[in-house]
């Protein structure tokens, strides 16, 4: 890892340890600042970006937790190493369980020291490496977190996009990040100090959704008491997130078309047409093409939110995310629910690879938050994964850089071909035998009751190979 470019701030109070270790390090390559003043410090945490925060003096806990708030509202992940003689202070604790910060807790030498940086910033170098559009933080979006090339793919895209206004359309199944592709191409580009704004146009009825975006005056329907703004009124400058878009009715698509091409909206009840300023991204997990087809969704409105296509891939496509997904949910959960979760078993990890996702990223967040209710120490040995039902589509396959790459341990990568080969291999053989599964079992060499137990597990159905090749 090179660290030459690495930028070290330094709050000194020459208190626990030898401040000529920044000369050391400043020998090694490393750019420090010191700093001081606590004060001072906060400033400069504030206006630039660091990549480590060394605290080596007395500070009153109050100073203290002020400025691991300021780091923590610049990057979340930027590590903090606090020297202290006295142990685990009440404020250690609390700062050590809401984040990974690295304590030395005692007078210690200029070795430990070194090793104590070299390892924040490597860890914290691993961790940002598939972590991409970290910035946002204040605003609550924590960043991408991916390794498929797929993504990556598309995340260029995105970067490409930070010069433009393009009107983009989202696409891809339910749970699998729209709505964060969509945050990230906000926080990423020219308007990311602005409005982010976001409605659900599935979720209200069509008279409801035309008062939510365009906005309505005093008086204009029953239950107007006052005027109020609309979505695109809000999202002035910004950025206006049209999530389910795919459901919006004929009626409001002209509407919604026509704001567009004049960059103008009236509100419900309104006399005078407001300009407005907004980029649109909408995201929708239908077919909108389909839709398109059999004249469900206006054409010229799908040309005119399709200028950039993004889709999203599913969660079953891109299986090396699924142990670096897990990873990063684990710590956020550990986090929040205040737990030290640190091990996964391989036959835990087989459960996630073996599943097929169909509610994407949001249904790992939410199993790997269920896991950790029922586990009661600090290694999952099971994840709540729904039966499997009869119709599951089989895993794709895996090839062995993808599970390098995806840290996906080999006994987890082995079963999880093996699994694959075992249910292509009784399929063709079914398939051979038109599903008389006594002949299959004589054929194969493999017990009647093993077989009949094999074809269950693979939600395979003899009777579906009766003309030979599976209905
Ligand atoms: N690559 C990722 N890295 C980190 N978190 C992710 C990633 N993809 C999705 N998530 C998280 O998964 C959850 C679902 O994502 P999001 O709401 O963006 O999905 P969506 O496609 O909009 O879903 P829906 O179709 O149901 O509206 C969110 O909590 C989001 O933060
Ligand atoms: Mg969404």
């Amino acid at each position: 890892m090179d660290y030459d470019s690495k930028h070290i701030l330094v709050i000194e109070g020459g208190k626990y340890i030898n401040p000529d270790i920044w000369t050391v390090l400043k020998e090694e390559g490393y750019r420090i600042t010191v700093i001081t003043d606590t004060a001072k410090a906060l400033l400069a945490i504030d206006s630039q970006e660091y990549d480590l925060l060394f605290i080596n003096c007395e500070l009153s806990l109050l100073r203290k937790e002020e400025l691991l708030h300021a780091a923590g509202r610049i990057r979340s992940d930027i590590p903090v190493i606090i020297a202290s003689a006295n142990g685990m202070d009440s404020l250690m604790e609390k700062a050590e369980r809401a984040r990974s910060f690295n304590f030395l807790h005692e007078v210690i030498g200029l070795d430990s020291v070194l090793v104590a940086i070299h390892r924040a910033l490597e860890e914290q170098g691993l961790r940002r490496a598939d972590t991409f559009f970290p910035q946002g933080a204040a605003n609550g979006f924590r960043g991408i977190i991916t390794k498929s090339p797929k993504m990556l793919q598309m995340l260029q895209l995105i970067g490409r996009l930070s010069d433009v206004d393009s009107t983009v359309l989202i696409t891809g199944e339910t749970g699998v990040g729209k709505e964060l592709v969509a945050r990230a191409i906000h926080f990423t580009g020219a308007r990311k100090n602005k409005p982010f704004v976001a409605i659900n146009c599935g979720a209200l009825t069509e008279s409801l959704l035309e008062s939510e975006l365009f906005g309505h005056e005093k008086g204009s329907f029953t239950g107007a008491f006052r005027s109020k703004p609309g979505k695109f009124e809000c999202a002035h400058k910004g950025t206006l997130f049209l999530d389910e878009i795919g459901e919006i009715a004929p009626a409001m698509q002209v509407k919604l078309l026509r704001a567009l091409q004049e960059k103008r909206v009236e509100k419900v009840g309104g006399t005078h047409p407001i300009d407005v300023d907004v980029r649109v991204i909408s995201a929708t997990n239908q077919n909108i093409k389909e839709k398109v087809n059999d004249h469900d969704f206006r054409i010229d409105l799908f040309y005119r939110l399709n200028v950039i296509p993004i889709h999203v891939p599913p969660l079953r496509e891109r299986p090396e995310d699924i142990p670096l997904l897990m990873k990063h949910f684990i710590s956020m959960h550990n986090e929040n629910l205040n737990r030290k979760i640190r091990e996964v078993t391989p036959r835990a990890l087989n459960q996630l690879m073996d599943y097929h996702w169909p509610g994407n990223v949001r249904e790992l967040e939410n199993i790997v938050e269920r896991a950790f209710i029922t586990c009661e120490k600090d290694v999952i040995d099971r994840f709540p994964i729904p039966q499997s039902s009869e119709d599951l589509p089989p895993s794709p396959p895996m090839d062995a850089r993808m599970a390098v790459n995806g840290d996906i341990p080999f006994s987890v990568a082995r079963s999880r071909l093996l699994k694959n080969f075992e249910r292509a291999y009784l399929q063709e053989a079914l398939g051979r035998c038109e599903g008389n599964v006594t002949r299959t079992a004589q054929k194969t060499g493999i017990n009647p009751r093993t077989l009949w137990r094999k074809l269950k597990e693979h939600g395979l159905d003899p009777m579906g190979f009766k003309g030979g090749r599976q209905r």
